[in-house]
Formats: C-alpha cells, structure tokens, sequence
C-alpha cells in the first residue's frame, strides 16, 4: 500500500512539473457548455463537461483546438467555446438596485458566480466566497493594490443564498428584535449580497469582524478611499441611513462598475439617488 502511495506521489509531482514548466496559459472563461475531451478529437473520450461561465486557463493547442487545464491535467476542447478575459455583466445585472423596496426572487443566482482568489474568512467552498466573475476580478486588483502599499484586506460574506440570508435574519430578530434586525440585516430575497455584487470587507485588526470602527483603520481608509477606482460604492454611508435604510456600514462594498461608481462618490450620491437622477 505505501509502495502505491509513495509511486502516486511521485506521478503527480511529476505531471505538475511538466505542465507547469512547458505552458503559458490564458485566463478566459466558457462560452458554452464545454466538453473536455482525452485528445484532440470529437471521437476522443470526453472526460469533463464545463457549464457556460466557468472560468478557465488555457493554451491554444493547434489552430482550432486549446488545452485546458484543471489543476496539473490537460484537456482538450474545440477553441470555439473559449474566450480569453472575463465573463462581463449585463450593465442591467451590474446596476440591479436591490434594497427594502426592490427584491430578487427565491431562486435568483448570477450565472457568473466564481471563487474569490484573494484571502477570505469563510473558507473557500462556502458559497460565502463566491462573487461574480467580473465582480471577483476587480475586488483581486483592489485587494493587490491595497497590499502593495501596505494593507491586507480580507472579504468576509460576499454571496449569500436566499436562505443563507433568510438564517441570518431570522437570528437577528430572535436575539436582538425586528428594529435593530432592519437596521443591519436585509430581509430574504432583499439582501445585494444575493446578487454576487456585493461584499463585507474586514482586516486582521477589526479580528475579522464588521463595525463601524473600520472606518478609522488604515486599511479601512484606504479602501473607502479608493473602492470607486475599482467599481465598488460604499453602499451604505454615514449620514445616509434615511435613504438607504440601513445604518452606516463601511465595510459593505457593491460592484456597480467603475463610472457609475466614480459619479456617485463625485456627486456624493447613494444607489438609491443615483437611479434617480441618472
Ligand atoms: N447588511 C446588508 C444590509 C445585508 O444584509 O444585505
Ligand atoms: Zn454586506
């Protein structure tokens, strides 16, 4: 049995080592539904099928089929269901307005939910990690600029389920009551945080919590600083609890793109005022 183990090991490493010295690979994502074939041919075994939307790393193998790969494996694919970037958003998705009046339903999920790469709390698996693909990519460049001058932020809950979020209401007003509840926690079905847009920002000295104290934290300034160049509003400010409905929240950031973002920071606009006066 050790001998096994020991001769699987050393096949691994070996397969790591190879792919991972000989191959530039692209970033890109599905534009369908995506068979992965054992070799570059329609008749060779299909060994994997990817959904539309999955992002992927892949090389162009010949001049009409690309290798994908999936940890150390390589794959093979007709060219045609790949496109190099990143899923985008439909600007209707990306400026959903989703607050105490405007819902989603039970069953609403973005097509476009990707793992976060940056360091999360939730670990990764939890549907808490996920966001949406263009929403991910621009939370990473935030996060990496944010580190190379000197501050470490971490994402907290990024999407959260309908019935994710139904929990956490629930809990709220069990133990501290519908007022303070409505104040923090959004109703199921109400919450951006179901959309795949959104995510609660934390960092090391907040140990890894939400209060509104963030704001006086050089990585909480930072970020209330610069989210906007990134896409991301600070969607629930100070001195706004009226119109948006909730109490301030510094750490709640919510992907809308980075020039309607720039516009409400300028005008000093919330969502809300944005869709408007737009
Ligand atoms: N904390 C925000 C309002 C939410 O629950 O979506
Ligand atoms: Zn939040």
């Amino acid at each position: 049995m050790k001998r096994i183990v020991a001769l699987l090991i050393v096949c691994f490493m070996v397969n790591l080592s190879v792919t991972a010295a000989t191959t530039t690979t692209t970033a890109g994502y599905t534009v369908q539904s995506t068979k992965l074939y054992g070799r570059a041919l329609q008749t060779s075994p299909v060994l994997k099928t990817l959904p539309t939307n999955t992002p992927v790393q892949y090389a162009v193998y010949n001049r009409s089929w690309s290798n994908v790969y999936i940890g150390s494996t390589r794959y093979f694919t007709p060219s045609t269901n790949l496109k190099a970037g990143i899923p985008k958003l439909s600007s209707t998705e990306r400026l959903r307005l989703v607050n105490k009046q405007y819902g989603l339903s039970k069953t609403y999920r973005s097509s476009q939910l990707v793992p976060l790469t940056i360091p999360t709390v939730y670990q990764k698996g939890s549907e808490r990690t996920l966001m949406a693909a263009e929403a991910a990519h621009a939370l990473a460049r935030l996060y990496y600029d944010g580190r190379k001058q000197g501050h470490t932020l971490y994402a907290l809950s990024a999407y959260r389920s309908y019935s994710t979020q139904q929990s956490i209401y629930t809990y709220w007003v069990n133990t501290r009551g519908t007022t303070y509840a409505s104040l923090y926690v959004a109703r199921p079905g109400h919450s951006e945080h179901q959309t795949g847009l959104a995510v609660d920002m934390t960092s090391q000295r907040m140990q890894m919590g939400l209060a509104a104290s963030f704001d006086q934290t050089p990585e909480g300034k930072w970020m209330l600083a610069n989210a906007h160049q990134y896409g991301f509003i600070v969607r629930y400010p100070k001195g706004k609890e009226a119109i948006t409905g909730y109490n301030y929240e510094p750490w709640h950031l919510r992907y809308v793109g980075v020039n309607e973002a720039t516009t409400m920071r300028q005008q000093n606009w919330t969502f809300e005022e944005w869709w408007a006066k737009r």
